[in-house]
């Protein structure tokens, strides 16, 4: 069993483009993080949830693998917390816990298309995350510890 899968890191500069190109801004978690993966641990699209130096506990999407339409030679996690934050997290230490698997990582003909696919991860991961089986890792040990 992959998931649930439990990880956190202090969160790394990307490429930036998530907040410019796209309007969602994503944290990147450090090396170590993504090579720690279980080896079967497959690319694509995962829902779950997240928090940010031990505050809030919020659902997010995240995108695992090699961005095939930026064509990225490092594989990265990169993670979408559903809530706006006033500020960016660089720094900071972001936990994840992953729960569950939405689909592969695509190349896309367009930034639009690939626009309307993480809109599209965003809403069914808001109801995802809904359902009972999912709902009480909100308040999972592991986030609680300072
Ligand atoms: C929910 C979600 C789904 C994504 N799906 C794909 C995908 O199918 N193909 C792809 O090339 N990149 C995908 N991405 C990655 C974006 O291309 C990436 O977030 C963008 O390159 C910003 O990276 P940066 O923060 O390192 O600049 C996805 C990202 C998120 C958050």
């Amino acid at each position: 069993m992959v998931l649930p899968h439990f990880a956190k890191g202090e969160v790394v500069k990307g490429f930036s483009r998530g907040s410019k190109d796209l309007g969602c801004p994503t944290a990147n978690l450090p090396e170590e993080v993504v090579n720690n993966l279980p080896k079967n641990f497959e690319t694509g699209v995962y829902y779950g949830f997240a928090s940010v130096d031990s505050g809030e506990v919020y659902k997010m999407v995240m995108s695992v693998g090699w961005n095939p339409f930026y064509k990225n030679e490092k594989k990265s996690m990169e993670v979408h917390i559903l809530h706006e934050f006033e500020q960016d997290f660089y720094g900071k230490e972001l936990r994840v816990v992953v729960l569950g698997y939405l689909r592969p990582e695509k190349n896309f003909n367009s930034l639009d298309d690939l626009i309307k696919a993480i809109r599209d991860d965003i809403n069914q991961a808001r109801l995802k995350l809904d359902l009972p089986e999912f709902i009480s890792y909100k308040t999972h040990k592991f986030f609680l510890d300072k």
